[in-house]
């Protein structure tokens, strides 16, 4: 008899398990606790029982009854006040969180970077970066044998096709679709065949910008720089301006700033200078505008490569570029 009853105990523990609304409840409560039910019956045995063992039978029968009650009246709460499909829901239970993609710290700063410079007028394109070596040196009055082609380490492709090195490629292409005046930013992807170390990466950002208009003169030259930095960062950073060579711009500059990763005490960043090269600019070269189809002496303009991975570092504080092109999700997920 008490094997009987522990056996009801079991079944009816795991057929509450798999209760998923009122109707089923409704019918276990009738199976086991009704007038004709499994455990009214072996209650009713235990009644006609030897009265040596009726006492300790009954007073396991009556704890059985009890309990199943009890876990019956929960489970009926349940559903009262959650509905049928809240059986099997545990709101205490830990949600298990799922992994999302997020971006690249690159395309953040690059989006950063955007914005300012479209509530200052200027539009966004993109360009190949497979280019042709017109468009990357020869536009950019940088001649064949001009010794400015060897501090551009460049991917040569076949038939004179390479890799752009710079988004100045974009220079003449836009000058030539758009014509002047002309305001406008090109990001993207640039590549150079450099043995790489914590500075130097084969494949980087840059953030070329141009504007071309009449009476352009270097102070809006600085004016936007100075305008970029302060958006980016949130805060007055230390700049100087160099002198600086390039075929496509005359006068150039270099204009770099602090290192923000050392604080201007020196690193593998700064190459142990405390400056950074962030931003090469100058006023476009007449050639430049000739080769576009623009009059250079009706229009004049400025351009600038903004660094944009090397901004990204100042930003995040990273020392070494090669984390940003290396896919590692353990660097990634920082962001
Ligand atoms: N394209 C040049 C470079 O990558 C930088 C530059 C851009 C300089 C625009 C002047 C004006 O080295």
């Amino acid at each position: 008899m008490e094997k009987k009853l522990q056996d009801l105990k079991k079944t009816f523990m795991s057929e509450m398990d798999n209760v998923k609304d009122s109707q089923f409840l409704a019918d276990l409560k009738k199976k086991y606790l009704g007038r004709k039910g499994e455990l009214t019956g072996i209650l009713k045995e235990v009644k006609d029982m030897a009265s040596e063992e009726k006492p300790r039978v009954g007073k396991l029968a009556n704890e059985i009854k009890e309990e199943l009650t009890e876990v019956f009246n929960k489970t009926e709460k349940i559903i009262k006040n959650k509905g049928d499909q809240a059986i099997d829901f545990d709101p205490t239970m830990p949600g298990t969180k799922r992994q999302t993609g997020h971006l690249h710290p690159s395309t953040i700063v690059q989006q950063e970077v955007e914005d300012a410079f479209v509530s200052m007028g200027f539009s966004v394109y993109d360009g190949p970066q497979l280019e042709s070596d017109y468009y990357n040196f020869t536009a950019l009055n940088i001649p064949e044998e001009h010794p400015a082609r060897d501090s551009h380490d460049t991917f040569w492709l076949e038939q004179n096709w390479l890799l752009r090195t710079h988004t100045s490629n974009l220079q003449v292409r836009m000058l030539e679709k758009h014509g002047a005046p002309f305001r406008g930013i090109f990001p993207g992807r640039c590549f150079r065949y450099e043995s790489t170390d914590a500075s130097h990466d084969h494949t980087f950002f840059q953030l070329e910008g141009l504007m071309i208009d009449k009476g352009i003169n270097i102070g809006n030259l600085i004016a936007t720089m100075k305008s970029l930095l302060s958006a980016v960062f949130n805060t007055d950073v230390d700049v100087r301006l160099r002198p600086g060579f390039f075929p496509f711009v005359e006068p150039g500059f270099e204009m770099d700033i602090k290192c923000l990763v050392c604080e201007g005490k020196g690193c593998s960043v700064c190459k142990q200078s405390g400056w950074v090269e962030l931003m090469p600019c100058g006023m476009v070269h007449p050639e430049v505008l000739k080769a576009g189809g623009v009059d250079p002496n009706e229009y004049s303009g400025f351009a600038f490569g903004l660094g944009l991975t090397r901004l990204v570092m100042m930003k995040y504080r990273i020392d070494d570029i090669r984390l940003l092109e290396s896919g590692d999700l353990r660097f990634l997920k920082q962001f």
